[in-house]
Parts: C-alpha cells; sequence; structure tokens
C-alpha cells in the first residue's frame, strides 16, 4: 500500500492535518510541516483569491530552509457554489502546490492540470460509490471521511469502508475520523489505510486559528456531545451540541437548510455552530502543532513496536 514518492523521508508519522474552514492558517501549516506531518489549509480560509496566494508565499517562504519539511496541501471546494474554484485553481498552478485535497466534488479538467504540473490530487468521499468514480477520474489519493469525523462526514464504519474502497483502488488510502492519538493512527494503517487524517485534534492547537471559546468547549466535550446532522449546511456533518444551543437552537430539533452555498451563508452558519468529531472525548490539552506532532510520532512508533504483545501466539501460550 502506497505512500506518493514525493512523501518520502518526509514524514515523521503517516499522518495529514486536515484543513478545516475558518480554523487552520499558515501557522498551523508551517509548524505540522516542520514537524514531520502533512499539514493543510482550505483555500477559502482566506476572503479573496489574492490572499490565498500570499498565504501560499508565505508558507513556502516560511518552509524555505527546510528541505526534509513534509509537504503542504490546500482543500478547494470543487462546487457549483464556490464561486473561486477557478480563480484559485490557477494561483494553485501558477504556485505548484503540492497537495490538492478536493471535497464536495469531482473535477477531472483539476485533476489533469494539478498532475500537469507534478502535484498530487487527494479526495474526500464518504462511500463505495464516490471512491469508484474518484478513483475512474485518476485521483492519486482517496480521504475516506467516516463515521464520527468533524463537518462533513458520512456515517459508514471505518472497516467496512475501508475494506470496500481497498478492493477497487490501489493509491494512498486515507481513513478520517475521530483519530487523536499516535495508537489509534496504527491501527489505522493495520486496518488497511496509508496514512490518517486529523482534524479536530489539531484544531485543539495553540497554533490553530479556533477561538477561545471553541478551545475551552473542545476540553470539556465527550463523543456524545457531537451531534451528525445535515441542518447545518445542508450536508450531513458533526457539530458541537453546545455550540448549537449557544447559537439558540434546539439540537434536538433542527430543521435542514434550503440548500448548499458556499457564499456567505455557509461561512456564517460555520461561524456560529463549530464543527468538530467524535474524538473530542480524548483531547484534554492544548500543544504546540510541534508537540502534538511529535507526541504522535512517538506514539504511533511505540504502538508498532509493541505490537507482537498482542499476538496469540506471545512467548508461553500454547499454539495449535
Ligand atoms: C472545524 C472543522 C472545519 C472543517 N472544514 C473543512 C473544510 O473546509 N474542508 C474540508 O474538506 N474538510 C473540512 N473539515 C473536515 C476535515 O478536513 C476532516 O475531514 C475531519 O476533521 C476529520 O475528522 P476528525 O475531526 O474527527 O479528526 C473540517 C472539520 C472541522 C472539525
Amino acid at each position: 500500500m502506497p505512500l506518493p514518492a514525493a512523501f518520502a523521508g518526509r514524514l515523521r508519522v503517516p499522518v495529514i492535518a486536515a484543513p478545516m474552514f475558518l480554523i487552520s492558517g499558515p501557522d498551523l501549516v508551517v509548524s505540522c510541516c516542520r514537524n514531520g506531518v502533512v499539514g493543510s489549509f482550505p483555500a477559502l480560509n482566506q476572503r479573496s483569491t489574492a490572499g490565498f496566494a500570499d498565504w501560499l508565499d508565505e508558507i513556502s517562504g516560511r518552509l524555505d530552509d527546510a528541505d526534509d519539511a513534509a509537504p503542504f496541501g490546500v482543500n478547494l471546494v470543487v462546487h457549483r457554489s464556490n464561486p473561486r474554484l477557478e480563480a484559485d485553481l490557477a494561483v494553485v498552478i501558477e504556485r505548484r502546490v503540492p497537495l490538492i485535497i478536493t471535497s464536495l466534488g469531482l473535477n477531472r479538467d483539476l485533476i489533469k492540470a494539478v498532475h500537469g504540473y507534478g502535484g498530487l490530487v487527494f479526495h474526500d468521499v464518504i462511500n463505495l460509490a464516490f471512491a469508484a468514480k474518484a478513483a475512474d477520474a485518476g485521483v492519486d489519493g482517496l480521504i475516506a471521511v467516516l463515521a464520527g469525523a468533524g463537518g462533513h462526514a458520512g456515517p459508514l464504519n471505518p472497516f467496512a469502508a475501508l475494506a470496500d474502497i481497498r478492493r477497487i483502488f490501489d493509491g494512498t488510502l486515507i481513513l478520517g475520523g475521530a483519530l487523536s492519538t499516535g495508537a489509534q493512527v496504527a491501527a489505522v494503517r493495520m486496518a488497511g489505510a496509508d496514512m490518517a487524517y486529523l482534524g479536530t485534534r489539531f484544531m485543539a492547537t495553540q497554533e490553530s486559528m479556533a477561538p477561545e471559546a471553541l478551545r475551552s468547549m473542545l476540553l470539556g466535550a465527550s463523543a456524545a456531545d457531537i451531534v451528525y446532522t445535515p441542518a447545518i449546511s445542508g450536508v450531513h456533518g458533526n457539530f458541537l451540541r453546545p455550540s448549537i444551543l449557544a447559537a439558540g437552537r434546539d439540537p434536538d430539533d433542527l430543521s435542514k437548510p434550503a440548500s448548499l452555498d458556499f457564499g456567505a451563508t455557509e461561512a456564517k452558519a460555520w461561524r456560529d455552530i463549530w464543527a468538530a468529531g467524535q474524538g473530542v472525548g480524548t483531547i484534554d490539552d492544548l500543544p504546540a502543532a510541534a508537540d502534538l506532532c511529535l507526541r504522535l510520532a512517538n506514539e504511533y512508533e511505540a504502538a508498532l513496536a509493541g505490537a507482537g504483545r498482542l499476538s496469540c501466539r506471545a512467548v508461553g501460550e500454547p499454539v495449535g
């Protein structure tokens, strides 16, 4: 099961710090990449294409002296309601961004354009049908965003969906959803994925752009505080119950908005009501991203080294 050649020797742990609307920016991306984790951010976190280009230049400049830094990625929302897609893609091509993460739509021309300059395209999927379409379109990686993942997510059990997708796709397979520790990253690899996709865990870091009240809410929440609903943005996703209450809505009686809209309506929804995954229960600190990357790498190595202990054939056990 492959990691892209462009990642070789540049990762401390097979993790992508997932792009998060209103949360990830240059500080988080640079810190992750400098510490062996793929950093990423949504292009729409900047208000304009010019601002987006400035962030790309800033990130490249700050990583200039780190030859072995992990590559970084940009998330492009490939949905007809995103008015900036064409202009943002032109900037991506000009700057030769190493990794493009596409969500909410598949675009063959985009894939061709990114491959044209040697970039990689990873595509978000929530089930086998979407995975098959994206594999056919020639993406380099599939990100299975499954049960319990923060933001837009599918409902499927990760073991079931991973096994399904692996049967039809031999590229890089990434799993997202409620992952917070290096041991869980090791488990993801044993379950058949190549990399893990962590959002909520990186939201609770010093470098994230999460407001203070959201940070406190993350520290206090557990998995049962996550509500899975299409009512916030028109697509099923996971959101923090206390933030729904704070916005004056009833988490147990939400009505779905009329349509998906990546203009002002969507931005307002995400500003008032906070997305997070079921992994919140395991988050009880706000480390610097560098420390989190190191911790994940250490936990990952320890889990791999200790895995033999779990064998039913461990020393002293009767066999056969
Ligand atoms: C606050 C927040 C904002 C998000 N914004 C985006 C986004 O703009 N684009 C995107 O593709 N995914 C977005 N996601 C989903 C993440 O990229 C990723 O799939 C998810 O966080 C993984 O699950 P986890 O949070 O349980 O680790 C967001 C997730 C969160 C928590």
